[in-house]
């Protein structure tokens, strides 16, 4: 029985070499150690030894037990060390390395004034409202009292689409579509694009944004007084307070009194130049008090309210803003012109 033992080791452990893979260890085991493998079989097989020579058998079975167990033990650590150090070789981490540089990007110079332009409103107490670009003729015209064959439906040269629908021509929808849904107070900035049938020029896109802006609460509290204050306090917040802002009489079918706002040159502060035709001033906005067939056509008593309303071009706006000469290069993305607005952005943001 000794020579059975010693003849088991020596095979166990012939089989457990240095380079012996899993399947091979794992074979061994189940074999030699297993429930029904050779040492337990002879543990079984005790039983028949003479009562003396048992210990000693029983001591070299315990023996070879623990000395296998060791040899796997040890084979199996080396095997998953090995697979660790396979895996970490493979991934190549230089930790030392600079880390991956991942571009940003950044606000465009035109997002950026339309966001600045309706956080001086809101500091102002309006409150913003987005509303639809595909309107259809009543919202962007009727009930902004342009009459059925007035020539300034052709002014806005409409972008027609099938179903009596259209690509609003400005912002103003946004007056009827909040006061359609809600009664004074109310006010209110409606940001948003725009389209026209014009072709993209120094001056003029056929798709571009406005920011339609409109106060109304019970009549006689809010005046013409208050357009003036409104508009003056947004046009020095945004421009800076040394600006030159005037009020000149005009025409909207939308509103009544009507009147264009021009501010003084940025170029030439007011002296006269090339830019602003000597004039010493440039057109920024249009606005009135808002028309009572307005009123009415939402619903409202013009007797019992009334209020003001203004709108203005964003990229227009930015242009005179940033000293940029060419509309073009806003919808170009051109990143030579867009990057230099990329600090700017950062600051804002
Ligand atoms: N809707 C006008 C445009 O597109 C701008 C405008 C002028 C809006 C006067 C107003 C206003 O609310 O009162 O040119």
């Amino acid at each position: 029985m000794r020579e059975q033992l010693e003849e088991i080791r020596r095979r166990a452990l012939a089989e457990l070499g240095d380079g012996a893979v899993e399947a091979a260890i794992e074979n061994v085991r189940v074999r030699v150690l297993g429930r029904t493998g050779e040492l337990t079989e002879i543990m079984r097989a005790m039983r028949t030894v003479p009562n003396a020579e048992r210990p000693a058998l029983g001591r070299l079975v315990n023996e070879i037990k623990s000395e296998l167990e060791g040899r796997i033990a040890t084979l199996s650590d080396a095997l998953k060390r090995a697979a660790m150090e396979h895996a970490l070789g493979a991934a190549q981490i230089d930790v030392t390395l600079p880390g991956m540089h991942i571009p940003r990007g950044w606000l465009h110079p035109v997002t950026l004034s339309r966001e600045r332009m309706l956080e001086i409103f809101a500091a102002m107490g309006f409150e913003v409202v987005e509303t639809q670009d595909v309107e259809d003729d009543f919202h962007n015209f009727g009930a902004l009292n342009f009459p059925a064959d007035h020539p300034a439906r052709e002014m806005q040269d409409t972008f027609f689409l099938p179903g009596g629908l259209l690509l609003r021509t400005h912002t103003s929808n946004g007056q009827i579509r909040v006061m359609e849904q809600r009664r004074p107070p109310l006010a209110i900035v409606c940001p948003g694009n725009c389209y026209r049938r014009d072709e993209l020029s120094v001056r003029a896109s056929p798709m571009f944004s406005q920011i339609e802006g409109f106060m109304v609460d019970r009549a006689g509290a809010i005046t013409m007084g208050h357009l003036k204050g409104v508009i003056s306090e947004f046009l020095r917040a945004f421009f800076g307070q040394g600006i030159g802002v005037r009020f000149r009489a005009s025409f909207f079918p939308f509103t009544e009194p009507s009147a264009e706002v021009d501010i003084s040159c940025l170029l030439c502060a007011g002296a006269g130049c090339r830019v602003c035709k000597q004039s010493g001033w440039t057109e920024i906005l249009g606005s009135g008090m808002i028309h009572p067939n307005v009123l009415r056509a939402v619903g409202y008593d013009p007797a019992e309210y009334q209020g003001f309303a203004f709108g203005m071009g964003v990229e227009r706006t930015s242009l005179l803003k940033l000293g940029v000469d060419d509309l073009r290069l806003f919808f170009e993305n051109d990143l030579r012109f867009l990057g230099q607005f990329r600090s700017a952005s950062e600051a804002a943001s």
